[in-house]
């Protein structure tokens, strides 16, 4: 490399010698908990019908949403605790003018390894280059159906173009790690599933097909659309026999690759929550709560406890008996407290 020329590499870390000096977060099942979700926005240019209403959506003011100097503390916090993955969600992140700045001081914060996104795609087009630069490992784009008048009935917005542009915008800037979330739908999108594989036979990329969750005021979910892991799984392979099992993360219980494409393809079992033994995920809310389970409905004050001058040792308390508490199942959690939260927007799936 010449001398003059820039590098994006991040300097290594040595997750090794590093680990000694850092407390790792546990549960009382023996789980470790490595990543951070953060949503850094409950709002959303799109509407998708499983996720909020098209009108009447009661969003926190801006005053109660975590500033950038904020979610970088919480980035340093858990990052002194053994978290080494953050993963910025929503609402849509990059409606967020501070996205590239978050994403480039959490690349940098010592014992962060990967920082990725989950995103519509719809903006992705104008972010991914400064993204890539600012040394984003990877991007999840939710992109549910593949046909323009279908997309616009499930997220009523007519942005498909934009969304699809987003993707390759994706390619050309080199993003790492690219993954298409589709929702599957009953009688909705299950008649798209080659065509969604597909998308894998030339570009090393994920699609991954995600069951239905209960995540709506309006109980979508209801209305016999949801389509099962199991049964995704068998339609994949009746039409890709062939279909071969691989590896992937912890939410992908089910990996495959079809012969010779370069791309993979997963079920993620969200409802069925048979993936919740790995589990290895904290989540913050846009306001600022720990959730210690995406069922969970009770939390913890994280925002309270900076805003009224609480000290690191006491942000890293709470962090702690927060997920020390993590019920030992989806199941278990979807019966604590009682939070009123009513879409997936403000906890960031
Ligand atoms: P990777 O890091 O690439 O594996 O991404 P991810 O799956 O963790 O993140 P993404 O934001 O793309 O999430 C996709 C979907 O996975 C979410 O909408 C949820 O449906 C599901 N999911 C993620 N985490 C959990 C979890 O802890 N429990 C359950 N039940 N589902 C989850
Ligand atoms: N069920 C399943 N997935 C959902 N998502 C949002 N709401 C739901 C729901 N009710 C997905 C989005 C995105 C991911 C972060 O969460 O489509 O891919
Ligand atoms: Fe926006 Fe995601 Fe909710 Fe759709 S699912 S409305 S893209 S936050």
């Amino acid at each position: 490399m010449r001398k003059d020329q820039t590098t994006h590499i991040r300097p290594h870390v040595d997750s090794e010698a590093y680990a000694p000096a850092r407390p790792s977060i546990t549960d009382q099942f023996g789980r470790t908990f490595n990543y951070l979700r953060i949503a850094v926005n409950e709002k959303c240019n799109l509407r998708c019908i499983y996720c909020m209403p098209e009108e009447g959506v009661q969003f926190n003011p801006k005053n109660e949403i975590l500033t950038t100097e904020e979610i970088l503390r919480v980035v340093k916090v858990v990052s002194d605790l053994g978290v080494n993955k953050i993963r910025f969600t929503g609402g849509e992140p990059l409606l967020r003018g501070d996205i590239t700045k978050l994403v480039g001081k959490s690349t940098t914060t010592p014992g962060i390894e990967s920082v990725h996104l989950t995103t519509n795609g719809v903006l992705l087009d104008r972010y991914a280059g400064d993204l890539k630069e600012s040394g984003l490992a990877g991007v999840n784009i939710s992109i549910d159906t593949l046909n323009i008048e279908k997309y616009i009935q499930i997220t009523r917005r007519d942005e498909l173009v934009r969304a699809m542009e987003g993707l390759e915008a994706a390619k050309t800037a080199g993003i790492p790690s690219i993954k298409v979330n589709a929702v599957a739908l009953r009688g909705f999108n299950d008649s798209e599933i080659v065509e969604f594989v597909e998308l894998t036979k030339d570009y090393p990329l994920t699609v991954r097909f995600i069951e239905l969750m209960p995540f709506d005021a309006h109980q979508i979910w209801k209305t016999g659309k949801f389509f099962s892991a199991e049964h995704i799984q068998k339609e994949l392979k009746d039409h890709f026999p062939n279909i071969k099992i691989t590896t992937g993360t912890a939410t992908e219980h089910f990996i495959f690759q079809v012969p010779n494409y370069a791309g993979k393809v997963a079920v993620i079992p969200s409802y069925s929550r048979n993936l919740c033994g790995n589990c290895n995920r904290i989540r913050l809310t846009a306001d600022g709560n720990i959730r210690n389970c995406l069922y969970a409905h009770n939390e913890f004050n994280l925002k309270e406890l900076m805003r009224s001058g609480g000290t690191e040792e006491e942000l890293k308390e709470l962090m702690l008996s927060a997920m020390w508490k993590k019920p030992i199942d989806g199941w278990a959690a979807q019966k604590t407290g009682s939070d009123s939260r009513e879409s997936m927007t403000q906890i960031g799936g």
